[in-house]
């Protein structure tokens, strides 16, 4: 019988990293006699906007999700309980052997908790059980408790049988909290995987030239922008002094903002519209000395990627983009005072500056001037990221049919196959 995993995907970072999960399934299918695992992905629906969830699943080439529980937004509480409650009928019925969540968003630790908490009925007699709960990107801590995305994290690792991480950091944050060594998994990064995979097809978005940055040959410098998290958007006073110092920067070169609809919603409420050029409907030239701040509906995965290929700087408070500007070799000003990815600063383009205007005009500078970071690219960080979990888990729930024979084995140096 063939090994159930279900997968689990709710907001917009976490279905690049499932795609890698998915290809590597579909990949190892293809490459054995027969179908060995059996995927289920379910999508909680907590984003549920077009260009936020849709036009991913068409990017990345993931199927429609076999069951999407339609949960929508709320606050934290009522999300999270609706998540719960919806996902429980969902095991109940699907019996998976194992469940994979990934990143740190509301819907990974409903379904993590869910998950540990229900037993599935295997029938013919046999003993009910409770699935095995994998997490993907575990280990990562910003230490700030105050952000919701810490919490989510430290929950899921707490209850997750396999924690799959990222980078060393990672793996010393979990050992100081007693997670035993056997559980600790060192296997790289699921989201490079899909970022490796889809670069040359990126290369083919229009989003440059529709964007008039083009110059015949390559792109103008231009910077890119994202901003939703509470702390940066939610404060008036905060989000008006950083737009201050955006708008100094985007004297010296376009900055193109893909606004997430929290942000759109503060812009609206707290009365900051004049800050920003709708750039399709008012369509300015970029080089216009009085262009603003140009406001534009959220990219799907492909023209995201392929802008931030060719940007000069990215000014962030994402932790994805974090560590897809270290794989681009772009630099990446993050307006937040800590990160839970450190590998991004030790060796990658990333570089900290908060919400302080100067200091965001300052590092704009340095950066403006040439005054580039040196950069290498993490430990295993390499595109095979997905393989080295499946390998693990189809090893251990089918030691029998597994390791020996494993399909990927070619690609896959076993001395890759690192515990930390
Ligand atoms: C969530 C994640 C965050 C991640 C971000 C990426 C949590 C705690 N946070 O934050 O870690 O970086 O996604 O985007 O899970 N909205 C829409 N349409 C949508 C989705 C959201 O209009 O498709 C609006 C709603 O007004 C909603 C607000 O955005 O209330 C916030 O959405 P929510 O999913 O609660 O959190 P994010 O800020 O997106």
């Amino acid at each position: 019988m063939a090994l159930k995993i279900l997968s689990v995907v709710g907001a917009r970072p976490n279905f690049m990293k499932v795609a890698a999960i998915y290809d590597a399934i579909k990949e190892f299918n293809q490459l054995s006699p027969r179908e060995e695992v059996h995927h289920v992905l379910v999508h909680t629906g907590q984003h549920y906007d077009a260009n936020m969830s849709d036009f991913f699943f068409n990017d990345l080439e993931l199927p429609k999700p076999d069951l999407f529980l339609g949960v929508g937004s709320a606050s934290h509480s009522e999300q999270t309980a609706k998540i719960m409650e919806r996902f429980e009928g969902v095991l109940l019925n699907e019996k998976p052997r194992i469940v994979i969540v990934v990143g740190d968003v509301n819907s990974t630790v409903a379904c993590a908790l869910v998950t540990k908490k229900t037993w599935c009925s295997a029938g013919g007699g046999a003993e009910s059980y409770i699935p095995s709960l994998a997490h993907v990107e575990a280990g990562l801590r910003s230490f700030d408790r105050t952000m919701p995305e810490e919490i989510n994290r430290i929950v899921t690792d707490s209850v997750s049988d396999y924690l799959f991480t990222t980078e060393e950091s990672a793996n010393r944050n979990l050992a100081r909290e007693g997670v035993a060594q056997e559980r600790i998994h060192f296997v790289g990064n699921v989201m490079i995987d899909t970022l490796l995979r889809h670069r040359a097809k990126a290369k083919e978005s229009t989003i440059v030239s529709d964007l008039q940055l083009s110059n015949g040959v390559g792109a103008k410098p231009f910077a890119i922008l994202t901003l939703h998290r509470p702390s940066n958007v939610d404060d008036k006073e905060t989000f008006s002094r950083m737009l201050e110092a955006f708008l100094e920067i985007s004297s010296r070169m376009p900055i193109i903002f893909p606004a997430h609809p929290r942000t759109l919603k503060r812009i609206q409420e707290a009365d900051l519209a004049d800050y920003f050029v709708d750039h399709f409907m008012e369509g300015p030239e970029p080089w216009d000395s009085r262009v603003r701040i140009r406001l534009i509906p959220p990219l799907g995965y492909l023209d995201f990627l392929s802008l931030m290929s060719e940007a000069k700087v990215v000014l962030t408070d994402s932790g994805g983009i974090q560590e897809e500007t270290t794989i681009l070799g772009v630099p990446c000003i993050t307006l937040r005072q800590s990160t839970e990815r450190p590998v991004t600063l030790e060796t990658g383009t990333n570089v900290l500056v908060g919400s302080d205007p100067q200091r965001i005009v300052n590092e704009f500078a340095k950066v403006s001037d040439g005054k580039m970071k040196r950069y290498s690219s993490p430990k295993y960080w390499d595109g095979n990221a997905a393989k080295r979990i499946l390998k693990i888990l189809f090893g251990d729930f089918c030691p029998e049919r597994s390791i020996r024979t494993f399909p990927f084995d070619s690609g896959l140096k076993s001395t890759e196959l690192s515990q930390s």
